[in-house]
């Protein structure tokens, strides 16, 4: 696990309804997510994406949330419980240097990782397992806190991911986030 990883307190402000004041999960997602895709919540935390997003993907979809943290895990299980969305929602709690997803090759519709990857240890290898996820051409949203990632060191995140197999789509503006929209080549 990066020694800088979210503390679970920070899980809970971030879970907060007030976030969607600058950061609303429909209006970031709904233009990427349809009923019935398969998506990846990379570094899920309490799932304040995960549940809208499993909204978004409707019964036939399924949100597949993943962690290092077991108790960002059990919190986010216990909300969906709550939301009535568990059978939308599948949790897997990972390792800090792998995401843990080889059987998911080429099945995934569209992934998010938000306020994560300045947390991984080797974002290369971080890239390189979702990039297998994807199905061809399955776009990757990528947001970052502009609190703990400068503009500078984005612009890295974005080369690494490119280097990765992915190309810059679109940087769309969100509140307190520096955002890129990826796509797999
Ligand atoms: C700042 S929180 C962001 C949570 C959520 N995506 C959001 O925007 O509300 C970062 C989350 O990524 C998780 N995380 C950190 N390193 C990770 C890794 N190597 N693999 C998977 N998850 C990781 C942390 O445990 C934490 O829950």
């Amino acid at each position: 696990m990066a020694e800088h990883v979210c503390p679970v307190w920070i899980g809970y402000l971030l879970a907060s309804p007030l976030r969607k004041l600058f950061q609303n999960p429909r209006k970031m997602l709904s233009p990427h997510v349809k009923e019935g895709m398969k998506v990846l919540d990379i570094g899920c935390a309490m799932g304040f994406f995960s549940l809208p997003l499993a909204e978004m993907v409707g019964f036939k979809g399924k949100v597949i949330c993943v962690d290092v943290q077991a108790k960002m895990i059990e919190s986010l299980e216990r909300r969906a419980r709550k939301a009535g969305l568990s059978d939308r929602i599948e949790t897997r709690l990972c390792r800090g240097n792998s995401l843990g997803l080889d059987e998911l090759k080429e099945k995934i519709d569209f992934a998010l990782a938000s306020a994560v990857v300045h947390e991984v240890p080797d974002a290369a290898v971080f890239f390189s397992e979702i990039h297998d996820t994807l199905k061809p051409t399955a776009r990757f949203l990528v947001a970052e806190p502009k609190g703990h990632v400068s503009e500078k060191d984005f612009e890295v995140t974005i080369s690494i991911a490119e280097e990765n197999g992915f190309k810059v789509i679109d940087k769309p503006k969100v509140g307190k986030s520096r955002v890129v929209l990826l796509e797999r080549v």
